[in-house]
């Protein structure tokens, strides 16, 4: 017989704050229409449905983006009053809203304001013939919230996943052309690895202590915890991941480096306010999802040659040392490619980012494809950091 204390944990039907999967991550933007065209073009999204004026939604336009199992919400206003309109013009265009489901939303609502949480508004209702989706949020650092998001009927995430409605009023987008061509030629996006927030000098442990305490989260332990490497990348990070590890969360905060730091710059171009800095996107296939983004004519970091002279070196052996087998990925593709690799115990990762999705060097993409590495390629700040040092070093700048 099996005892009580080895039967699964009964947190599924307990805790009101077990995630069960990013719902979706919404976007407040200047033109909805315009960067649901973008997000098709460049990264291969399927722009799935729509709720508008011809849905009869007379506030906003929204726009559901699908890939793998993400699913972007860009959302425009269409009044002068609107929210997503206000927030645009004050932040630009960039995340509002990392959105999770749940099992009921009222109740994990409820419970994250009991821990503390602020409440970003209240449970809110979709229902017709078909199901139910309620949507309850939680404000998080800066304008960002958190949506709690649970569905039921021909509105289930199951449903949804198979391209069933996202919510009453959506309608099915039909013969957009660019979401054939997308089928044909997949980029290979899979979830979203994590999502990482900028916040204020000094508040990065405030926020450490924020999702303990109201979402349950916990920090997660990894390789990068060790060489948080101040010097050289001018920032400070902690990653907190949900009791699943669902999503992980790394918050970033601003420190004195030898260059002004990427996160201040992020600040002082996003209304000085913290905000979701990157998402990182996971593929199983870098190469494969890099090639055919590059063929798209994305936009990303250029790392110097100089960085591959000593990146085999270093990610080999430490996964020899580990004993894992080396990078299996084509070293000169990955090179030709200028994808960045870093290891750690567990194994080794391969990354490469976008460079700012809007004019405002705020928001970006990270693609990641992981080998046993959980970590966040901490590595990669200090090999390329130094590897600007060899050119300027060749430059006789030194
Ligand atoms: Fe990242």
């Amino acid at each position: 017989m099996t005892s009580l204390s080895s039967a699964p944990s009964l947190q599924t039907s307990t805790d009101p704050l077990q995630l069960i999967d990013v719902d979706h991550v919404r976007f407040f933007v200047g033109n909805a229409k315009q960067a649901a065209y973008y997000y098709a073009s460049a990264f291969g999204f399927e722009v799935a449905q729509i709720a508008d004026l011809t849905t009869g939604n007379r506030e906003s336009a929204m726009y559901l983006l699908t890939q793998g199992n993400i699913r972007l919400l860009l959302e425009t206003s269409l009044t002068k009053d609107g929210q997503a309109g206000r927030e645009a013009s004050m932040f630009g265009d960039g995340v509002k809203d990392i959105a999770m489901t749940v099992f009921d939303a009222e109740k994990a609502w409820k419970q994250a304001i009991k821990n503390g949480g602020t409440s970003a508004y209240e449970p809110r209702v979709y229902s017709d013939a078909s199901g139910t989706v309620t949507m309850a949020g939680i404000q998080t650092y800066g304008r960002a919230i958190h949506s709690f998001v649970s569905r039921t009927g021909a509105y289930a995430l199951p449903a949804l996943k198979q391209g069933g409605l996202f919510m009453p009023g959506f309608k099915l987008v039909e013969g957009f052309a660019l979401n054939d061509f997308n089928r044909k030629n997949p980029c290979g996006l899979k979830y979203v690895d994590h999502a990482v927030g900028n916040v204020e000098l000094g508040k990065m442990n405030y926020w450490v202590k924020w999702y303990e305490e109201v979402l349950g989260f916990a920090m997660f332990k990894h390789f990068d915890d060790k060489d948080i490497g101040t010097e050289y990348s001018a920032l400070m990070s902690k990653v907190m991941a949900s009791g699943n590890h669902l999503i992980k969360m790394p918050i970033n905060e601003p420190a004195d480096g030898k260059k002004k730091s990427q996160i201040q710059e992020y600040l002082d171009w996003h209304n000085n306010s913290p905000g979701v800095q990157h998402l990182a996107l996971r593929t199983d296939d870098e190469l494969a999802s890099i090639t055919e983004l590059r063929r798209r004519g994305v936009d990303f970091l250029s790392i110097p040659d100089t960085y591959y002279e000593a990146v085999w070196k270093r990610v080999d052996a430490m996964l020899t040392q580990h004993g894992h087998s080396i990078v299996k990925e084509d070293h000169q593709r990955v090179k030709d490619l200028g994808i960045l690799v870093d290891a750690d115990d567990e194994g080794y990762l391969l990354q490469l980012f976008t460079k700012p999705l809007q004019d405002r060097p705020t928001l970006f993409f990270e693609i990641i494809c992981r080998r046993g590495s959980q970590s966040f390629g901490k590595g990669n700040f200090k090999a390329l950091f130094e590897s600007l040092e060899i050119e300027q070093e060749r430059r006789g700048n030194l």
